[in-house]
């Protein structure tokens, strides 16, 4: 997957995907941690007011492919790390901004590893996301359900059927910006996708200075 994955998603990205990262990143402040980097595919929309910038990606092959590209991709110090996102080798409260992009569908427990995103974040803190999520009409959400098992197991355990609004805020965090778009290009049952800004309660302070 780690091989072809640009390849596959460069029709997706140039129709919509690197517009909505563009423009999600661009709120990015502070210390900053990606979960599940991929390929590296986020690193140019990162702004230059970022302070620190962690990314981890628990895939060997995935990684390889960021740590290839790395210097072509940004001008930021980078460190790389491969953690899986329920269990994170950082301090609490240590984080002003979590990156997640189509992520969440793939990690064995959404609410684990938002419990732990919870833990990183400092107050005030925000998580960036942009995920697929289940659909709104029965007959997707019917072929959602005949192909995830079969889905899960090409795809790097991708599910289909998440809610992933739901579990963010079921985690405690707060939703602050919520858009909501159809992946053009992609799959009738990968084809709904939600982007926006969650934030964990506290004081917001200003991460950039
Ligand atoms: C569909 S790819 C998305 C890659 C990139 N974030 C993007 O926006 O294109 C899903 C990524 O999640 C990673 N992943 C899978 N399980 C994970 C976990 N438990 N914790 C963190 N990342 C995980 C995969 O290795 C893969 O790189």
């Amino acid at each position: 997957m780690a091989k072809i994955y640009d390849r596959a998603m460069r029709t997706t990205e140039e129709r919509c995907l690197r517009q909505w990262r563009s423009e999600l990143l661009a709120q990015a402040t502070g210390e900053l941690l990606e979960i599940g980097a991929g390929t590296g595919i986020n690193l140019p929309h990162y702004p230059a007011q970022i302070k620190t910038l962690t990314v981890s990606e628990p895939d060997p092959h995935m990684r390889n492919q960021l740590q290839k590209k790395l210097s072509a991709l940004t001008a930021h110090q980078v460190r790389v790390a491969d953690w899986g996102a329920e269990q994170v080798d950082l301090p609490d409260q240590s984080i002003d901004t979590i990156v997640s992009t189509l992520v969440l569908c793939s990690v064995p427990s959404p609410q684990q590893t938002l419990r732990e995103l919870n833990r990183l974040l400092r107050p005030g803190g925000q998580l960036l996301f942009l995920e697929h999520v289940i659909a709104t009409d029965s007959r997707t959400v019917h072929w959602q359900r005949c192909c995830e098992p079969l889905w899960r197991c090409c795809c790097g355990n991708c599910h289909l059927t998440r809610d992933t609004v739901r579990s963010i805020e079921a985690s405690g965090m707060i939703i602050e910006q919520l858009r909501e778009a159809d992946m053009l290009t992609a799959p009738a049952i990968v084809r709904r996708t939600m982007r926006g800004r969650a934030r964990k309660p506290g004081p917001h302070a200003d991460n950039n200075s």
